[in-house]
């Protein structure tokens, strides 16, 4: 059986008081060892997923879902690696949503770099076959704009084409390609039966911590 990685992208959404019924949803949730999870909420509930996390001794992964491109210093308003570090192992790099505010592909290989250098695992998004992903990104997501839930008429991808894709991005690498794009307990298994995909990123769908755990327990 082939391991997966499960992503939830809360994006900006939840309160402390959200976050904390939250995990009281999740609360049975059943550890898989094929099954990686991975929360990845806002910077400010970072602190508080973390000690749920180690309180309950649980094998969960948290990310942010940002990074600034510079180091500590005099940077109003960026939030850089080392405190990532402090509460999370992996970082969202490249999101859609954050390329229309702006961010490049200049930007976006900075922030794999400076994750690297503070030891966060890169998440990479891709947007088709023709984006590179860096020699040293090892998590990469293919998620077309257009199949994101909460886009005008989403268009979800279809699996076998999610599979071709993965197969070209990963160009015989050692790398694992995520689908994301309108994922749910219903559909999630037609994408993580396809051999290239190492599992998927799941937006909207996460925000309801039941709906979630079906999706960890049907992946
Ligand atoms: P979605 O979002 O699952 O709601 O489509 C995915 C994402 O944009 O990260």
């Amino acid at each position: 059986m082939k391991s997966l990685l499960i992503v939830a992208n809360f994006k900006s959404n939840m309160t402390s008081t959200e976050a904390t019924d939250w995990l009281q949803n999740f609360s049975n949730y059943k550890a898989n060892p094929n099954k990686k999870v991975v929360l990845c909420p806002s910077f400010t509930l970072l602190q508080l997923f973390n000690k749920y996390i180690k309180d309950q001794n649980l094998d969960i992964g948290l990310g942010a879902q940002n990074i600034s491109r510079l180091p500590q210093g005099p940077y109003t308003g960026e939030v850089n690696g080392a405190q990532i570090k402090d509460f999370a192992e992996y970082v969202l790099i490249g999101h859609s949503e954050r390329r229309q505010f702006g961010e490049d592909e200049s930007v976006v290989e900075e922030k794999v770099k400076i994750s690297i250098d503070y030891k966060l695992t890169p998440i990479l998004f891709v947007q088709d076959e023709n984006n590179v992903v860096p020699q040293e990104v090892t998590v990469a997501v293919y998620e077309p704009p257009s199949a994101i839930s909460t886009s005008s008429n989403p268009i979800i991808e279809s699996p076998e084409n999610a599979n071709s894709i993965a197969q070209k991005l990963k160009n015989e690498r050692e790398i694992s390609i995520l689908y994301g794009g309108s994922v749910d307990s219903k559909n999630v298994k037609d994408f993580t039966k396809e051999e290239n995909i190492s599992g998927v990123l799941v937006g909207n769908a996460s925000l309801d911590a039941k709906e979630f755990l079906k999706i960890v327990e049907m992946a």
